[in-house]
């Protein structure tokens, strides 16, 4: 903050040309993700690697939305082109997008991120307004900090304002050089610096503003000499040349603008993120029994009241319920948990719906497309699959249940399976209110059982069940009396009595 208002003082000292009297103008978003990512050694575009569910170019596209800019132009280059363009296009946040207009503009070669922006102004032809730039690789951006950026470009009507931070450690980012009045000079990057930028912590953060008057510098940047790229970071030096107002200012700390170059500043970034959505979640009455140990995806929302164990997963779009507890190991995926739902110990929910008051687990799997309805209760080793489970309806051990339509106040007895696939085909299995199935059964589907009826244990179904009925299928029981004794050739107890009587399986072989 010091640094703020110390800054902010001597740009308005600044003698100025141009700027300094411009009201808002329209706003365009640029997001660079041209680059080639060579550090993350990694085939997929590195914007595209995901943190906390997300692919990290959404948290500065978010970040660019909270402006409501008219335009939002993508940067991307020949390898990654295709891949940003597809998922940018497809479902996930897709209101806010289809709302922001996006488009792309494809950078043939990556000669650098001030190329980059200038291959984006070509999408911009006869705009004319200011143009906020992000870079596409620091996913812990917030809206309010690019907000206020914006606040302080306009406030002092500069034609450049770049964001800075300081940094811990300023490694790989490009050092602010400031005159002897404090002014913002130039940026020197890693692979240009020398002795007397020893010591520079103040660092440039990849989020910029420009006015026209800036935007057309961009074709004067030269080649760096070292890097052969061009270097959007010299805009700033440029555009003080010519007279125009710049400013520099330290707007949010090191955390916002950590930038992901590889994989341990990708797995830094994303702890940082896990840690905030947990406290966000906390902070809004949800429990955590072990904060450090519990892995939420940006798009989860938790009830107030939630108690969450250890390990737990959730991911992509979930919603807890109010009044739900999720118990060690577990791992939800796009998912609904409503009211009151216990998940137990190590069950996976992916794509379903559990209502009220029902209980999973443990070690249940509700596979896609599982609905399970209000105090039902799925137990341990049960896996369902595209199928709808009844309102207090239980299936609580060693069970598979694919395909059906399973009525309320149905009893599954443990072994249950649902036979729905014919090696070629899958087929449906309904199974009606009120019905009771005996364990070890087999429905061969397709098949529908009955309201109210009921099926022996270790039947094999495979023809409909009528209305309160019974259906058994399985081979009478003979008990054919002695026939054990005979086998053992005439003994006359049982080995299992003898050892009860505390003598060992030897002693018993050596008297026969
Ligand atoms: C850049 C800045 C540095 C700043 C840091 C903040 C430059 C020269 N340096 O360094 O001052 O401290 O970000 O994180 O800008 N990109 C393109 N086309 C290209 C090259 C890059 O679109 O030809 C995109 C990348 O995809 C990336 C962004 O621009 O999203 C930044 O590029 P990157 O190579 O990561 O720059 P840094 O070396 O991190
Ligand atoms: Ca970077």
């Amino acid at each position: 903050m010091t640094a703020d208002r110390k800054t902010r003082t001597q740009t308005q000292k600044s003698p100025s040309k141009r700027g300094g009297s411009h009201g808002p103008r329209p706003l365009a978003c640029v997001i660079l993700a041209g680059g080639l990512g060579t550090r993350m050694r990694s085939a997929l575009p590195k914007v595209l690697h995901t943190v906390c569910g997300k692919p990290m170019i959404s948290y500065p596209l978010s970040a660019a939305w909270g402006l409501r800019p008219q335009k939002t132009v993508i940067v991307t280059g020949v390898s990654s082109h295709e891949d940003i363009t597809r998922a940018l296009s497809t479902a996930g946040d897709a209101p806010e997008k289809t709302k922001m207009k996006l488009s792309f503009a494809l950078q043939r070669e990556a000669l650098g991120t001030g190329h980059a922006l200038l291959t984006a102004m070509k999408e911009l032809k006869g705009f004319g307004g200011s143009v906020v730039v992000l870079n596409g690789d620091f996913p812990l951006i917030t809206p309010g900090t690019v907000r206020k950026l914006l606040g302080l470009h306009r406030r002092h009507g500069n034609s450049v304002t770049l964001g800075s931070f300081i940094a811990q450690d300023p490694g790989p980012y490009g050092r602010i050089v400031r005159d002897s009045a404090g002014l913002p000079e130039r940026i020197v990057e890693k692979t240009d610096l020398t002795p007397a930028h020893e010591g520079i912590r103040e660092v440039n953060s990849g989020l910029y503003v420009l006015e026209p008057e800036a935007a057309d510098l961009l074709g004067k940047i030269e080649k760096n000499r070292t890097k052969k790229e061009y270097y959007l970071t010299d805009i700033l030096a440029l555009a003080r040349a010519t007279g125009l107002r710049t400013g520099a200012y330290p707007i949010a700390p090191e955390q916002e603008f950590a930038g992901v170059n590889n994989f341990r500043e990708l797995c830094m970034a994303e702890s940082i993120m896990r840690r905030r959505i947990v406290e966000g979640l906390m902070e809004n009455g949800v429990r955590f029994v072990n904060p450090g140990s519990a892995f939420l995806d940006a798009g989860v929302s938790c009830a107030p009241g939630v108690v969450i164990y250890p390990n737990v997963h959730l991911q992509g779009s979930t919603s807890i319920g109010k009044g739900c507890i999720i118990y060690p190991n577990v791992r939800i995926i796009d998912s609904v948990i409503r009211e009151g739902a216990l998940v137990l110990d190590s069950s996976v929910i992916e794509s379903s719906d559990v209502g009220n008051d029902s209980q999973i687990g443990p070690f249940a799997h509700l596979r896609p497309g599982s609905v399970i309805r209000r105090s039902a209760k799925i137990g341990n080793f049960v896996e369902i699959k595209k199928s709808t489970i009844g309102e207090g309806t239980k299936a609580m051990h060693l069970s598979y249940i694919g395909d059906s339509s399973v009525g309320n106040s149905v009893n599954i007895g443990a072994g249950t399976i649902t036979c729905n696939y014919d090696g070629v085909n899958k087929h449906r299995t309904v199974i009606e209110d009120g019905v009771f199935i005996g364990s070890d059964s087999q429905l061969v589907a397709p098949v529908t059982i009955k309201r109210g009826s009921f099926v022996a244990a270790g039947s094999t179904i495979t023809k409909d069940v009528p209305e309160e009925s019974l259906a058994i299928s399985r081979v009478e029981q003979k008990n054919v009396e002695g026939w054990a004794r005979k086998k053992r050739g005439g003994s006359k107890t049982a080995p299992g009595k003898k050892m009860a009587q505390g003598k060992t399986r030897g002693t018993t072989r050596k008297g026969l």
